[in-house]
């Protein structure tokens, strides 16, 4: 049977998009679901042009109960991918998919991660404390945002005059290469 993945997003989904390019014909594994807190989330539409389900979340619903976990346990999901989720997973999903919860960061943790490091924050970081080198991690979901064993990470230089839009390009370029390659992989190491 087919590895069966679900994907976390919060906005655009560009990053949702690659994997379920890269998993449309793949014979190990599919894309099962996409899930967001985000009515507005233009990663919905992704999924629609897909075909791959969606399912809108709040906040009660997220925290204050089971249904994500069940509705991720009916799917008989194998892995949970977060690609640009901006809310921090609780610790009963967490302990309901051990091991199995992936999240993408970009920029080389453990420095410039933590709450409110997110999208352009986190760049912005990177340019302020004069960075030589910026990059991506992917990394288990843990308690804290940005925190569990890292998987895979890859940089790229910063030059001089790079500004925010140049690093966020050279991040999003590595990120939309490796993720999906990191997913298939990671994929393969585990259990049936
Ligand atoms: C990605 O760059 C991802 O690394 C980042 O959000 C972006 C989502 O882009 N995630 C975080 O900052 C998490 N702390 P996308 O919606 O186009 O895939």
């Amino acid at each position: 049977m087919k590895k069966r993945i679900a994907i976390f997003a919060s906005g655009s989904g560009s990053n949702a998009q690659k994997i379920m390019e890269h998993f449309k014909r793949n014979p190990e594994a599919e894309v099962v679901l996409i899930l967001t807190n985000n009515p507005q989330a233009y990663v919905l539409q992704r999924a629609d042009n897909f075909e791959i389900p969606s399912h809108i979340f709040t906040r009660h619903e997220f925290y204050e109960t089971d249904d994500v976990i069940r509705l991720l346990k009916n799917l008989q999901v194998d892995l949970i991918v977060l690609a640009g989720f901006l809310w921090l997973v609780p610790e009963s999903l967490l302990k309901a998919f051990p091991n199995k919860i992936i999240n993408l960061h970009p920029a080389l943790l453990p420095k410039f991660g933590g709450k409110g490091m997110y999208g352009d924050h986190v760049h912005q970081a990177v340019l302020d404390a004069k960075e030589e080198e910026s990059g991506i991690t992917i990394h288990f979901a843990g308690e804290q945002f940005d925190e569990g064993e890292i998987i895979h990470q890859s940089r790229f230089k910063i030059e001089l005059d790079d500004n925010l839009e140049i690093i966020k390009f050279k991040g999003q370029q590595l990120e939309h290469h490796h993720f999906p390659r990191v997913i298939e992989s990671l994929l393969k190491k585990m259990k049936s």
